[in-house]
């Protein structure tokens, strides 16, 4: 199962990285090594030391450059080798490291797994609500033993909320309401404009609304390759209180880890405006959210992971209802994109 290498790929919160500790993330198959130069710049390096491939991340990092903790080797956020303390300190020409692009926007450290000649060529996909100079934002993580394909499907699933998700953000009337399905390019939309619904009573705590409380629920979850899921929800026509609206735009980026496991990164804002009473809403929906996520859908792919194996997900013929269309539309673009990518000689992974 190949993956796109030439995409912007989230591979870490920016909060995770410092220019004072060494960590490595696992990306598409790849051990990066993630840190801060003494400017502050994010750094993303391979792991693997090239002279006896041991593990950078256990080294030492001191003023930017990276000690290997096995025979002292060190590598500058170039990747090149700074200096061998053995012998006359020769430094063979290819004691280097892979160095891979990275990105800085909002809060978000992006990584170019792919010909880095390339990376200048594509643009990131902005979340200007994730802006911190005028939002509030909390950011989550969770790690899924599951392919990253088959979350993305999960998003783009709506259904799965009448049922997954029945005793906390679900109800009985999601599946009555029409799902929508649109493609423009290679973004994919999977919509469901619910109306009259008894509200989950999560969802009427959150909002400080009695109980069984009705009112319309639109849901709009939108998929850009390579798999990054912008979800916007808004509530209105609430009764007892039909002036009221609530809308709230949330990401949710998944990035490969291997090919049967997958980093989730996902977050929610409001603007600063909303002062005090607004992060206190954010940090209840978020907490709210994570339940549902780490405790109903993770647990149902890593079950569905572990059936599938490492088989390929459609070659196991699966039996398709039309609720799967977005989910079918967003693996045929990126099936595209990644034949694309192995076809043309000048797309090639780096
Ligand atoms: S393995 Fe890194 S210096 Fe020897
Ligand atoms: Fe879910």
């Amino acid at each position: 199962m190949p993956f796109l290498h030439n995409a912007w790929y989230v591979a870490a919160w920016a909060d995770e990285l410092s220019s004072s500790t060494l960590f490595t993330r696992t990306i598409l198959g790849e051990q990066v090594l993630l840190y801060r130069d003494p400017e502050g710049m994010p750094v993303a390096l391979s792991n693997i030391c090239p002279h006896r491939f041991a593990p950078l991340h256990k080294g030492r990092l001191d003023k930017g450059i990276v000690e290997c903790p096995y025979h002292g080797l060190a590598f500058n956020s170039n990747g090149q080798c700074a200096r061998n303390p053995h012998g006359n300190g020769h430094i063979p020409p290819n004691m280097k490291l892979r160095q891979y692009p990275v990105r800085e926007q909002f809060g978000i450290v992006w990584i170019w797994p792919g010909d880095a000649a390339l990376a200048d060529e594509t643009a990131l996909l902005t979340h200007d609500f994730l802006d911190p100079a005028h939002n509030m934002v909390t950011m989550r993580y969770l790690r899924m033993k599951a392919n990253y394909q088959l979350t993305i499907d999960n998003a783009l699933d709506l259904s799965h909320l009448q049922y997954l998700h029945a005793g906390s953000i679900g109800s009985d009337s999601i599946v009555r309401s029409e799902p929508a399905f649109r493609q423009e390019g290679n973004t994919v939309w999977s919509t469901r404009q619910i109306h009259s619904e008894k509200l989950p009573n999560d969802i009427c705590k959150l909002l400080g609304l009695p109980n069984e409380t009705h009112a319309n629920r639109r849901l709009e979850v939108r998929c850009d390759p390579p798999g990054l899921i912008t979800l916007r929800v808004e509530v209105n026509g609430i009764e007892g209180a039909p002036t009221l609206s609530y809308t709230t735009r949330s990401v949710h980026l998944r990035t490969p880890e291997t090919e049967s496991t997958t980093h989730y990164f996902y977050a929610f804002s409001y603007p600063m405006e909303m002062g005090k009473k607004g992060a206190d809403f954010l940090k209840n929906l978020t907490d709210m959210l994570t339940y549902p996520f780490e405790k109903e859908d993770l647990p149902m792919l890593e079950m569905q992971q572990q059936i599938i194996g490492n088989k390929d997900f459609m070659s196991m013929q699966p039996t398709l209802l039309p609720i799967d269309g977005a989910a079918i539309r967003a693996r045929r673009v990126m099936d595209q994109l990644i034949a694309d990518e192995r076809d043309t000689p000048h797309l090639k992974q780096a």
